[in-house]
């Protein structure tokens, strides 16, 4: 990667070598739906399309004594964070897990009661990465399970205390999971920082990602408190992302923030999977703002070499890269809301 490729005058990403197709047996799945808890849009108007299936306005009510009957909907709430559930299907046998819990302590368990998931029904949480938007909404989840044994899957480096530095900006600490609230709690935290699987080869979390593409840049803003010190942290190694493989349809990828890198992302699980087709790519892919808005075309034509059926961009993508993906990519680009599932 040239120097002059580097934004906002941040170090560079260091650059891995490309490396060979790695084949991982990953079992193909029958079907997965993926369920939105948490995202940054709620919108009751918005239609099903293609795979997505919408929650619609509320069905439950709530107190609220300005409206005459003294009730109000039950809405789902939107906020800047990230959250899914996803439930795969295999030879007749079904297991769902979270992925990433979103900002707010109650918000992702409010929005499962008013969906009507119980939250019991969840086998296992994977951390996308350890900031705080996918990973506060635990602290509900706790309160709604008791003590659980439940297992949590992250990279060992989602404990790190870090802060963002904005050039003319006091550095601003960013709040850190949490380990002793997690392992308090029941939890039984897998570190792994390569790809493992879930529910017999179903599901493959990568683990740390390869900085392959040389362009993207993971999150240059970012220190980490290391050895006592304030280090640059840019790459955010502990994002990591799910992979699945359905059953004549190909790969659904999910990401979390997309610190990785979406192209990053979406290429690795190719790679580790025998170059498998990108069925449909989900999630955050961090492309807003003036530090990656410049990324946004050649991230684009990236993706039209991988050609998804289904792409959509949630959280963190921003709108300008949002606006770019459904011109570029009319019949994949699918808006996410809170409450919607992908039928996939
Ligand atoms: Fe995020």
């Amino acid at each position: 990667m040239c120097a002059d490729d580097s934004p906002g005058g941040y170090p560079p990403a260091v650059l891995h070598d490309a490396e060979p197709t790695i084949q991982i047996e990953l079992e193909p799945v029958d079907s997965v739906v993926v369920t939105t808890l948490m995202d940054n849009v709620t919108d009751i108007f918005m239609p099903d399309q293609g795979p997505a299936r919408r929650a619609g306005p509320a069905g439950g009510s709530r107190l609220a004594a300005v409206m005459a009957g003294g009730q109000a909907p039950d809405a789902l709430i939107a906020e800047h964070g990230f959250s899914v559930l996803v439930t795969v299907a295999k030879a007749g046998r079904e297991h769902r897990f979270l992925f990433d819990a979103g900002t707010s302590p109650d918000g992702v368990v409010d929005n499962m009661r008013r969906l009507d998931i119980d939250p019991g029904s969840i086998e296992a949480i994977v951390c996308s990465h350890g900031h705080f938007d996918h990973t506060t909404g635990l602290d509900g989840l706790i309160r709604v399970l008791g003590r659980t044994s439940m297992p949590v899957l992250i990279h060992p480096h989602f404990w790190r205390r870090r802060r963002i530095t904005l050039p003319g900006r006091e550095p601003l600490e960013i709040p850190t999971t949490s380990r002793q609230a997690l392992t308090g709690a029941g939890f039984d935290i897998i570190e792994e920082q390569q790809p493992s699987f879930l529910f017999e080869r179903s599901v493959l979390v990568t683990g740390e990602v390869p900085r392959t593409t040389g362009y993207e840049p993971g999150f240059p803003p970012q220190q980490a408190w290391l050895g006592g010190s304030w280090q640059a942290d840019p790459l955010v190694l502990d994002d990591q992302a799910l992979i699945i493989n359905v059953k004549g349809k190909g790969l659904v990828v999910i990401t979390g923030c997309g610190h990785a890198g979406v192209v990053n992302i979406a290429s690795y699980a190719r790679r580790l999977t025998g170059s498998q087709p990108l069925y449909a790519l989900l999630g955050g892919f961090h492309l807003n703002g003036p530090l990656f808005e410049p990324l946004i075309p050649r991230v684009l034509d990236d993706l039209a070499a991988m050609n998804p059926g289904v792409l959509v961009p949630a959280h963190c993508t921003g709108w300008r890269a949002q606006h770019a993906m459904s011109a570029r990519f009319p019949a994949a680009y699918t808006p996410n809301t809170v409450g919607t599932s992908f039928h996939l």
